[in-house]
């Protein structure tokens, strides 16, 4: 199907975005759009989710429900999404009425890790060694066949490390071992990867529009704790080589996967060196958070400018910029359940991001802090010293 004059035009300010789900990635979007002059209105379970202070409307369903999604697509110009886990039927309800961006199949593929890491490796892309796995004995071989020491994810529905167990990280992995890591994922269809020696994590964000036109940014460097984003910093301050070869790895999945939004890459360095592609994400993505601050165009702008198909910004660092996670543990830990704001607001650089969600979970993303510096280096200091101010 050759797409309609209404697939390919650039929709003006006043034109109506919907974005299925509203969490802080959704708030974010919904803020950039508001910013530009664009109506809003997400699709979220939750009432008072993030997005929804910001919105114009939100429409209360879940990720499953179809009829949601019809009302959430009715009347909208364009249509985006937040999270990927959102059910293949109501992906396709929307896009019958109103333009889907980044589209039905690349989001499909991306939301099932054994569709992803197929898919990765037969366009050509450099994964590390992984099996596919739907019972305890193709688990038990492929631990043996992957070195011992593995990382099992399950297939669908996994985030923030959950949906995880490791394998073998405490000498040779047992029968027992094995069993309960399966049991733990909930014994369903799960990717096994080999767990790899890494140098350092990065990330790439790529947009393309519905012309054709595709962009990338500078790669960002990540520490995960725990298996959840605790920090990010641009630039990554890699090797022009890593640099060179990770932003062209995204130019070229984007494109294949022909896909018309945003697209975040999560790569490993391998202490040998090598780059391979860990996961990818059809949306904004947290380690580009900073690019509000750094970047001459923010991925939550960027995202508004591919969903309605406008010309994509430049993705130039300004400034070496850092963001921090505020998790829920901060507000549980602190003497007066409020984190110490005006501290860490004293030091220079440093803004504050609250999600407004209501209550604090341990491992819940609360906010961020962003900050911008001379260096990367200097940016990462100051976010952490910001940080250590909050306790
Ligand atoms: N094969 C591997 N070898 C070494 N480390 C790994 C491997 N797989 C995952 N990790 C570590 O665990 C982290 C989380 O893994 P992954 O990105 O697959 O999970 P996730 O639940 O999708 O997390 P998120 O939602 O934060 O991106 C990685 O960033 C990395 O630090
Ligand atoms: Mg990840």
């Amino acid at each position: 199907m050759s797409p309609s004059p209404k697939d390919t035009a650039a929709l003006p300010p006043g034109s109506l975005l919907g974005i299925l789900g509203g969490g802080q990635l959704g708030r974010m979007m919904a803020m950039a759009a508001r910013t530009m002059g664009y109506r809003v209105r997400v699709l979220d379970p939750d009432p008072r989710c993030p997005a929804s202070f910001v919105a114009d409307e939100t429409i209360v369903g879940h990720w499953e429900d179809v009829e949601a999604a019809r009302r959430l697509a009715t009347g909208a110009d364009a249509v985006t999404l937040e999270i990927e886990q959102i059910g293949v039927a109501s992906l396709e309800a929307v896009a019958e009425i109103a333009p889907l961006r980044p589209g039905v199949e690349p989001v499909r593929l991306i939301q099932d890790k054994i569709l992803q890491k197929n898919w990765l490796s037969e366009d050509g892309i450099p994964v590390g060694a992984f099996r596919v796995v739907r019972s305890m004995d193709e688990l038990r071989a492929s631990v043996r066949a992957l070195g011992g020491r593995v990382f099992l994810k399950t297939a669908r529905g996994g985030y923030d490390g959950r949906g995880q167990a490791r394998i073998g990280f405490d000498g040779i992995a047992t029968d027992a071992e094995i069993e309960a890591a399966w049991q733990s994922i909930g014994a369903r269809p799960a990717v096994a990867e080999a767990a790899l020696e890494l140098e350092v994590e990065i990330s790439v964000m790529a947009a393309r529009n519905a012309n054709g036109e595709v962009r990338t940014y500078p790669a960002a460097r990540n520490h995960h704790e725990n298996q959840i984003l605790a920090w990010s910093v641009l630039p990554a301050g890699v090797s022009d080589e890593i640099e060179v070869q990770a932003e062209s790895i995204a130019a070229k999945v984007i494109a294949d996967l022909k896909l018309e939004g945003l697209l975040c890459i999560e790569f490993f360095v391998t202490r040998t060196g090598e780059l391979l592609v860990n996961e990818m994400a059809p949306r904004p993505h947290n380690s580009y958070h900073q690019s509000e601050r750094g970047c001459v165009t923010s991925q939550f702008e960027q995202a508004v400018r591919a969903a309605l198909n406008l010309p994509l910004g430049e993705t130039k660092l300004i400034a070496p910029c850092a963001i921090m996670n505020l998790l829920g543990d901060l507000w549980l830990e602190a003497p007066n359940g409020q984190p110490n704001f005006v501290a860490a607001l004293g030091e220079p650089g440093v803004r504050l991001h609250l999600y407004e969600k209501h209550t604090p979970r341990a491992a819940r993303k609360m906010g961020h802090l962003s900050v911008v510096g001379k260096t990367s280096d200097e940016a990462l200091e100051r976010v952490k010293r910001a940080f250590e101010l909050l306790k």
